[in-house]
C-alpha cells in the first residue's frame, strides 16, 4: 500500500482537499454499511480509502480533520423509521396448546354470550403464519401508509418498503373510503434458501430462518434493499374501516381477496371445537409441504357482531385463539450453569449448552427457571421429571415454543457422566456479593443489594430506556452497558441520562470529542435524550422498573392519580397502612403454619385484624391505602411493592433526582368520552340481551366501575326483571335506576 512519503510531494492545499474528499466518501460508505445495511463499496475498497487517508494524515499531521475517518468506528446510530400510531391497536392472540384448550375456548365464549351447547356457533380456522404483521392503510382506494406492529399502539413507518411487495396493491377499488388491511409479511422456504445463497456468495450475513429474513428485509432503511428481497403477504384481518366489510369473518376475508389481496387457501369454516381440531390436524399434516413457515392454526368467531360483543381483554381478543403446534425438541450437552441477576434482583439460572438446532434455530442458551426446577421440584415442592435433578455435564432436552426463550425440559440419566455433582444454587449474589435470600412462598432467590448491585442497577437502566418506557433513540441495552462504566460520563441511575449533556460540557466535551464518537453522534444522542425529557406519567411509572408494576398497572396508576405529585403524596400517606397490611400478612402466614383445626379461618382473620390494629394506623393512611389498592387491577401486592420502592432511601433519592429533570405529562382522559366513564354501576335482576360477564366487561371497557352492591357511591343501577332488594335500596338512596334497554341505549355505538 501507499507509503506516506508518496504524498510528501502534494501541496498542502491538495492534501487538504483530498482529506476532505476522503472524509466525505468514507462517511457515505459507513452510512451505507451500518445504517442502511446496504454496502456500496467492497471491504477491500473501503480499507484502501482508509489507508490512503491515514497516509496523507501521516504526511501532513497538522491537516488532520476534527472529523477524521481515522478516529471513527462505524456510523452514527441510524435515524430509524418514523412512527405511526395505529388507529385501532394491533393485538396479539391468546394461545391454546391442546384439544382441551380448544373445547374450553368454545365453552368460554358460549358462557360469555349466554349460548347453550346446542346453539350454532361458527368459527373460521386458518394457518398462523410465522412472519411479521403489517397494517396497510388505504384512503379512497390508495395505499397511504404501512406500519409494523411495534408495541401494538405505535408501529414503524415502513410504507416505502411495503410498496415494493408485489402482493400489496398500490390501489384498490370498491373499498370503503378508509380501510386498514392487516396481515402477515413472510418469506417462502425457497426464496429464503435462495436469498441466503446469494448473501453467502456476496460475503453478506445470512439469516437464521425465514421469519428473521422477512423481518430484516422489511425493516430496511433503504427501500431499494427491500425491493430486492422476495417478500410475500397474506391478508387476514383489518383495523379501522369507514364502513363494515361484511357480516362474517369469512365474507370479510373474501372481500379482501376481491380487493386483490392474497388470502390463505386453507381458511375454512368450522361448526365447533371438533371440526376446528380436525382442520388443525389436516393443516398439521400439510405443514412440511406448504413451502412457508406456520406455527399453529388461528380460530376466530365467524359472526362479526359476536366478535364485537366479545371484545378484548388487555392485549388479546376474546373471540380468537391461536392453537399452537407442539414445541420443537432437541437433545444436547449442558456445559455450564450461569446465574443472571435481573432488574428486581432475581437470580435466574441459565443453561449454557453445546449449540444445537431446534426447529431451524441454533440454540446455545436456555432457561432453567429457578433452583427448585434444577432440583426436580415445582413451585409447590412436588416432583417434576420424576424428581431427576439437572447437573452440569448432563445430556438435556431443550425445547422452543414460538418466540419464547428456549427451556431445558428433561434430562437423560442413562447418559450422565461419572463424577457429576448436584448443582448448588448460590446464596450470595454472584454480581455484588450481597446475600441472596428466598422469601417463603417465593420460587425465586433474590439479591438483597438493591441499587448497590451493579447487575440490578444495569438491568433497571436497560428497562428504563426500553421501548415501552423512555424509548430513547440510540440509547438501548448495549449502549447502557458501555456507558455504565464510562470513565468520563458514567450512567449509573436514570438521572445520569438526563444530565449527560451538562456533564459532558463541564467535562471539556470529552464525549463530543471522543475517538469513534465525534460531535455529531454525541449531539444526536443528546437530542434524543432531550426529546424524552417530556414524558407521559404512565411511561415514567413503568420505567422505574418497580417489581409487579408492568405496563398495565402503570397506566392504571397514572389514570387514577393524574399527576406524579398526587401519586407520591398518596403512596407516602398510605405507608403506615401498607406496613400494617404486611404485618397482617406475616401474622397470617405464621398462623397458617400452626393452625390445622376448624376454627382456623376465624382465627386467621382474627390474627390479621389484631396484627393490623396493633399498628395503630392513622385514618388518613388507611383511607389512602384502601384507595390505592382499590384501583381496578392494582391490589395489595402491587400496592406494597410500590410503597416499598418509594420508601427505600436509595431508590427514593434516585427517583427524586430523576423527577427534577423531567416534565411529566398528565394522562389524557380516555379517548372516547363515554357517558359512563368514572361512574359506579351495579347490575341486578335478569339481563336478557347479554350475560353478566359481558355486561361487566363492556361497562369496564367504557371506564365505568362495576360493583356488586348498591351503596351511596352507586351512580346507576341497571335492573332487569326480578330485581329485588338492590332495586329497593337504590330507590331508598335515590340512585338512578334504568332497565337493560335504557342501559344499551346509553352506551350504544361506543
Ligand atoms: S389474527 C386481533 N390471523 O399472530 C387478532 N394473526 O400471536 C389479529 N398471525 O400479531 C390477529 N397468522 O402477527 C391472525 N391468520 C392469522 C395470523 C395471525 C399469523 C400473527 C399476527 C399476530 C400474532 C399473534
Amino acid at each position: 500500500m501507499t507509503e506516506s512519503s508518496d504524498f510528501a510531494q502534494m501541496s498542502e492545499a491538495e492534501a487538504r482537499a483530498e482529506l476532505a474528499r476522503l472524509a466525505k466518501q468514507l462517511a457515505q460508505a459507513n452510512q451505507a454499511y451500518h445504517a442502511k445495511d446496504a454496502p456500496e463499496i467492497s471491504d477491500a475498497q473501503y480499507d484502501a480509502l482508509k489507508q490512503r487517508n491515514a497516509a496523507i494524515e501521516a504526511a501532513f499531521p497538522t491537516l488532520k480533520r476534527p472529523d477524521s475517518p481515522s478516529d471513527q468506528v462505524g456510523a452514527a446510530p441510524s435515524e430509524g423509521f418514523g412512527k405511526i400510531a395505529h388507529a385501532v391497536p394491533m393485538l396479539s392472540l391468546g394461545n391454546a396448546f391442546d384439544d382441551a384448550d380448544v373445547t374450553e375456548f368454545d365453552a368460554r365464549i358460549r358462557k360469555y354470550l349466554g349460548l347453550s351447547a346446542h346453539d350454532v356457533l361458527e368459527y373460521t380456522a386458518e394457518p398462523k403464519i410465522d412472519g411479521l404483521s403489517l397494517s396497510l392503510r388505504y384512503e379512497k382506494g390508495r395505499l397511504i401508509h404501512a406500519a409494523t406492529r411495534g408495541d401494538g399502539a405505535t408501529g414503524e413507518n415502513v410504507t416505502e418498503n411495503a410498496r415494493t411487495i408485489q402482493e400489496i396493491p398500490e390501489t384498490i377499488s370498491d373499498a370503503p373510503d378508509v380501510l386498514e388491511v392487516r396481515g402477515e409479511v413472510y418469506m417462502s422456504h425457497a426464496d429464503f434458501e435462495a436469498l441466503n445463497d446469494r448473501q453467502a456468495a456476496a460475503g453478506e450475513k445470512t439469516f437464521a430462518n425465514p421469519r428473521n429474513a422477512a423481518a430484516g428485509s422489511l425493516r430496511q432503511l433503504d427501500a431499494g434493499v427491500t425491493r430486492g428481497r422476495p417478500l410475500r403477504f397474506f391478508a387476514y384481518a383489518w383495523g379501522e374501516v369507514s364502513a363494515p366489510l361484511a357480516q362474517t369473518q369469512m365474507d370479510a376475508i373474501r372481500r379482501l381477496e376481491a380487493f386483490g389481496f392474497t388470502i390463505n387457501a386453507l381458511t375454512e369454516l368450522c361448526d365447533g371445537p371438533e371440526a376446528l381440531v380436525a382442520h388443525y390436524r389436516q393443516i398439521e399434516e400439510k405443514r412440511a409441504t406448504l413451502g412457508y413457515d406456520i406455527d399453529g392454526v388461528v380460530y376466530k368467531v365467524n359472526r362479526l357482531e359476536l366478535q364485537a360483543r366479545l371484545g378484548f381483554r388487555a392485549t388479546t381478543p376474546r373471540w380468537a385463539v391461536a392453537h399452537k403446534f407442539p414445541a420443537e425438541l432437541a437433545w444436547t450437552r449442558l456445559e455450564a450453569i450461569d446465574i443472571q441477576v435481573g432488574r428486581t434482583g432475581a437470580l435466574s439460572p441459565v443453561a449454557r449448552l453445546s449449540p444445537v438446532t431446534v426447529g431451524g434455530v441454533v440454540v446455545s442458551n436456555a432457561t432453567l427457571h429457578n433452583e427448585d426446577y434444577i432440583q426436580g421440584r415445582d413451585s409447590k415442592g412436588e416432583m417434576i421429571r420424576g424428581g431427576k435433578d439437572i447437573r452440569v455435564g448432563d445430556w438435556v432436552q431443550v425445547y422452543r415454543a414460538g418466540d419464547v426463550i428456549p427451556k431445558v425440559a428433561d434430562v437423560d440419566l442413562s447418559k450422565r457422566p461419572d463424577g457429576t455433582v448436584a448443582y448448588r444454587f448460590p446464596t450470595i449474589c454472584p454480581e455484588c456479593g450481597s446475600d441472596a435470600i428466598r422469601e417463603e412462598g417465593d420460587a425465586v432467590r433474590r439479591c438483597t443489594g438493591g441499587l448497590i448491585c451493579p447487575a440490578q442497577a444495569m438491568e433497571k437502566l436497560k428497562h428504563f430506556v426500553s421501548r415501552k418506557a423512555f424509548d430513547i433513540d440510540g440509547l438501548g441495552a448495549k449502549q447502557i452497558e458501555v456507558f455504565y462504566d464510562d470513565p468520563d460520563l458514567p450512567i449509573r441511575t436514570p438521572v445520569d441520562i438526563f444530565t449527560l449533556e451538562k456533564r459532558d460540557a463541564a467535562n471539556l466535551n470529552k464525549l463530543r470529542n471522543r475517538h469513534g464518537w465525534g460531535a455529531q453522534s454525541a449531539d444526536k444522542l443528546f437530542a434524543a435524550i432531550e426529546a424524552k425529557r417530556e414524558i407521559p406519567l404512565a411511561r415514567l411509572i413503568f420505567g422505574l422498573g418497580i417489581r409487579h408494576i408492568g405496563e398495565v398497572a402503570a397506566k392504571d396508576l397514572a389514570l387514577h392519580f393524574g399527576s406524579w405529585e398526587a401519586l407520591i403524596t398518596a403512596v407516602d400517606m398510605a405507608r403506615p397502612a401498607a406496613l400494617a397490611h404486611r404485618a397482617g400478612d406475616e401474622a397470617v402466614k405464621a398462623e397458617r403454619l400452626a393452625a390445622t383445626d376448624e376454627g382456623r379461618r376465624a382465627r386467621i382473620k382474627d390474627t390479621r385484624d389484631k396484627a393490623i390494629s396493633a399498628m395503630d394506623v392513622p385514618k388518613d393512611a388507611q383511607a389512602a391505602w384502601e384507595d390505592l389498592i382499590g384501583i381496578d387491577g392494582i391490589g395489595a401486592t402491587v400496592g406494597l411493592s410500590l410503597s416499598d420502592a418509594l420508601a427505600n432511601e436509595h431508590e427514593r433519592a434516585a427517583i427524586n433526582a430523576l423527577v427534577q429533570e423531567l416534565e411529566i405529562v398528565a394522562p389524557a382522559a380516555p379517548a372516547k368520552q363515554s357517558p359512563v366513564a368514572g361512574k359506579t354501576v351495579v347490575f341486578t335482576g335478569t339481563l336478557e340481551k347479554m350475560t353478566r360477564a359481558e355486561a361487566k366487561a363492556r361497562a369496564e371497557a367504557l371506564g365505568a366501575k362495576v360493583s356488586g352492591s348498591v351503596s351511596g357511591k352507586t351512580d346507576i343501577l341497571v335492573a332487569g326483571p326480578g330485581a329485588g332488594s338492590k332495586a329497593k335500596k337504590a330507590a331508598d338512596l335515590g340512585v338512578e335506576t334504568i332497565d337493560e334497554d335504557a342501559w344499551l341505549a346509553l352506551i350504544e355505538g361506543l
